[in-house]
């Protein structure tokens, strides 16, 4: 059992009056000892996305990632089976692989060389064979996949992700996720993952509100092809974490990129309706699609301290758009467009962390455009309420 370094009943008063709901307290999002409270209750019990099954698409294929404080390796083993197992060598805890790669035979830690399979066991141990006897492995994690995403979760007990997010399934069917392939499968300079210095839930909620995107991206091709007015809440599940709204556009086929229309072609399949719209899903904690009509934005994201966080950023194309003999031309000014757009985000989540570290700093309402915020709350404390009434989970256990 863990106690809230800030009061639940001071947390709770964000929801209490659901006409004037408010942001949480400004020590939520600077607090070290909020920060270990929170990955107690929420990172090492909930499913977390690590990254697409096309990032392993043979057996042998690895990345590694860090997720709560903990390095893991994703591996494909001769099954085909993708399995997460911490990357702490059972020896003397050196990390046995970091980056990605291809384990040929065995994952074999560099300080001395102890050997482990695709599945984590170990294998070989110089000058100690008989260790490989007894059952010695990297601790595995259950994972599960849900449209060619991977995700982890710490917790043995943790209820499965699939039928959580069953209301999801009529949104994001159209847009064969699955069979969508990442722009790093075309890139290989491609970096998956970026390092902020702001509290993983200041990104979270200028990700998941369209309050901002029409002010601060309001210069941009795609924002200025979009109409916010229009916004529409669709899947609304606190309970479960889920959330979903849908714009609708000013053109067919409006799309983040430097002019603010597809250039390639549209997701196959996609009826004409759907491609006058763009869905933006969130599912907690750490989880956002962006779903439009040429790819579709997978941002998987999680903190690393009280005011730091990680994000894997996947940006998803029908293989006959990566065909396109046009893809590298237009996919390197998009990357631009890209880039600039997620610099305004940036520049202002930056000075939101530095605001909210203020003596000045405001616990202040949030608007009718971002009550997808308000759901967030509403599920965040429930994992909290739950962390304080239950232990933690042990996770598991190194085995063979
Ligand atoms: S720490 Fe890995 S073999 Fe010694
Ligand atoms: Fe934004």
């Amino acid at each position: 059992m863990a106690a809230s370094p800030i009061p639940l009943h001071e947390l709770e008063a964000s929801i209490a009056d659901p006409l004037a709901p408010t942001f949480f307290p400004p020590a939520a999002y600077t607090s070290e000892a909020f920060h270990e409270f929170e990955l107690e209750a929420v990172w090492r019990r909930e499913w977390v996305l690590v990254g697409r099954l096309e990032e392993v698409p043979e057996p042998g294929d690895w990345f590694s990632i860090e997720v709560a404080g903990e390095p893991l390796l994703i591996v494909r083993d001769d099954d085909g089976e993708v399995n997460a197992v911490s990357a702490v060598c059972r020896h003397r805890g050196m990390l046995v692989a970091e980056g990605r790669g291809r384990c040929e035979r065995a994952f074999v830690c560099p300080y001395h060389e102890w050997a482990y399979d695709r599945r984590g066991r170990l294998i070989g141990a110089p000058q100690a064979a008989e260790l490989t006897r007894r059952g010695i492995g990297l601790p595995r994690l259950r994972t599960e996949l849900w449209h060619g995403f991977v995700f982890v979760t710490f917790d043995e007990e943790a209820e499965p992700l699939a039928p959580r997010l069953a209301s999801l399934e009529p949104i994001v069917a159209p847009y064969r996720l699955q069979e969508l392939r990442g722009d790093f499968t075309v890139d290989p300079d491609y970096r998956f993952e970026l390092d902020h210095a702001w509290n993983w839930k200041v990104y979270a909620e200028g990700q998941n509100e369209c309050y901002h995107c029409d002010k601060l991206h309001g210069d941009t091709p795609v924002m200025q092809a979009t109409d916010c007015n229009s916004i529409a809440f669709g899947v609304m599940e606190p309970d479960n974490g889920l959330f979903h709204f849908e714009l609708r556009n000013h053109a067919i086929d409006v799309t983040l990129n430097h002019v603010g229309r597809a250039l390639l072609g549209a997701i196959p399949g996609l009826t004409e309706a759907q491609r006058w719209v763009t869905h933006t899903v969130v599912i907690a904690p750490g989880v956002l699609l962006v779903l439009m009509p040429d790819s579709v934005i997978a941002l998987g994201y999680r903190p690393t301290g009280p005011t730091s966080m990680r994000v894997k950023r996947h940006r998803l194309y029908p293989q006959a758009t990566l065909d396109h003999p046009r893809f590298a031309e237009v996919h390197r000014e998009e990357s631009v467009a890209v880039r600039a757009f997620v610099g305004q985000d940036e520049y202002a989540f930056a000075r939101v962390q530095q605001g909210l570290s203020s003596r000045f700093a405001p616990r202040g309402p949030i608007a009718a455009r971002e009550q997808v915020l308000v759901g967030m709350n509403r599920w965040l404390l429930d994992r909290y309420r739950a962390a304080e009434a239950a232990p933690a989970p042990a996770g598991p256990a190194a085995a063979g």
